[in-house]
């Protein structure tokens, strides 16, 4: 039995792509391809970070024949030929050399006029989305009207008031808590600008941060404000969060300092390790964490040593590694997006 969506990806990061999804939706995909994957449900794929579109009453088929099918699948859905239309193809991947995606649209387009419809490209009041990935040909209705993650780009980093090198995307941000399933309280125990709180606010997500500096805590203040968000912020000191009279927190997301030079020596993975110990004492049994470990370019080193020492690190502190992605940033640095559960839970 298929489900009864598709949900297509952005094309950034396909693996993270589908973490993404089966975490938001708390459901099982079927995986079609790396950018489409399908699901019985769609709850909270609005506040995605790596979701380009759903839809909704869609078909598989083949390039070299989908025109029958097409005709057939028109008749069995809901369109109305009293409103306009259109078609809108996207091809993922290479191009296939004997089938144009315009030929394909043009053919739809003369099937809807046919059966009575007004053909609109500018502003259809309902649209058919086809997408061509190889010789397999997939379409559908769409349920969102653009991208979620349209108007992150009036959120970047540098067009916040606060801005400083360290600052998180707002895509990463929104997918490090997603990848957690968020829910109130959420902690950021080293939130720098503010750029996992400022997208948890928007997502009325209830956030607590901390931050040793204390121009960082005003200026991630004033990021909070700037997007008329709520969230704590506390000028702490991430090993000792008890100390701040910080309990009850549900998920964790946080990116430590990430130069390598942080790392190099035993001080940086001890603080490290006292950081995720102190995070574990105002955790409740079941939270999960996120974080962001600096990285090989290569992904075969993770703060600077093989990745059971990491793991190992962090069950030592109570935190069993459910999954990580490696994430390449330059040639010569990556970074793990490591996915945690706090130990003692059931
Ligand atoms: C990579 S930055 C975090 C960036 C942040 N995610 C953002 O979007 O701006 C790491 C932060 O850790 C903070 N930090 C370093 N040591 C700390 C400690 N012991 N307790 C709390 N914060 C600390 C630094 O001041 C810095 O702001």
């Amino acid at each position: 039995m298929g489900g009864n969506y598709l949900v297509i990806g952005s094309g950034w990061h396909p693996t993270l792509f589908h973490a993404e999804v089966e975490s938001l939706t708390n459901a099982q995909i079927i995986t079609h391809s790396d950018r489409i994957v399908e699901i019985n449900k769609i709850e909270n794929l609005e506040k995605s970070a790596t979701v380009n579109q759903v839809l909704a009453s869609w078909h598989k088929g083949d390039i070299f024949d989908y025109e029958e099918k097409f005709e057939q699948w028109l008749d069995s859905v809901n369109l109305d030929n009293k409103r306009s239309i259109a078609v809108k193809c996207t091809r993922h991947g290479e191009k296939t050399p004997t089938v144009r995606k315009v030929d394909i649209a043009t053919k739809m387009g003369a099937f809807l006029s046919s059966r009575d419809f007004k053909i609109d490209l500018t502003s259809p009041e309902q649209v058919i989305e086809v997408i061509i990935e190889g010789e397999l040909i997939f379409w559908g209705l769409p349920h969102f009207d653009s991208p979620p993650r349209t108007g992150w780009k009036d959120r970047v980093a540098t067009a916040r008031p606060f801005f400083k090198p360290v600052s998180l995307d707002p895509r990463q941000a929104r997918l490090m808590f997603n990848l957690c399933a968020a829910k109130s309280l959420l902690l950021d125990p080293m939130c720098g600008t503010g750029g996992i709180l400022v997208e948890a606010s928007l997502c009325d997500i209830q956030a607590i941060g901390v931050d040793l500096d204390p121009e960082m805590v005003a200026g991630t203040k004033k990021n909070i404000e700037w997007c008329n968000g709520q969230a704590e912020v506390i000028c702490g000191d991430a090993t000792r969060l008890a100390d701040l009279g910080i309990t009850g927190i549900d998920s964790v997301c946080f990116d430590p300092p990430y130069g390598r030079n942080a790392w190099l020596s035993d001080k940086g993975v001890n603080f490290f390790s006292k950081v995720l110990n102190s995070i574990n004492e105002v955790c409740n049994v079941d939270a999960t964490l996120c974080c962001m470990l600096p990285a090989s370019a290569d992904g075969s080193s993770v703060i600077d040593g093989e990745y059971h020492v990491m793991e190992e690190l962090f069950l030592k502190e109570g935190w069993q590694i459910e999954q990580y992605w490696f994430i390449p940033v330059h040639s010569s640095l990556g970074r793990l997006l490591v996915r945690a559960k706090r130990l003692d839970a059931e």
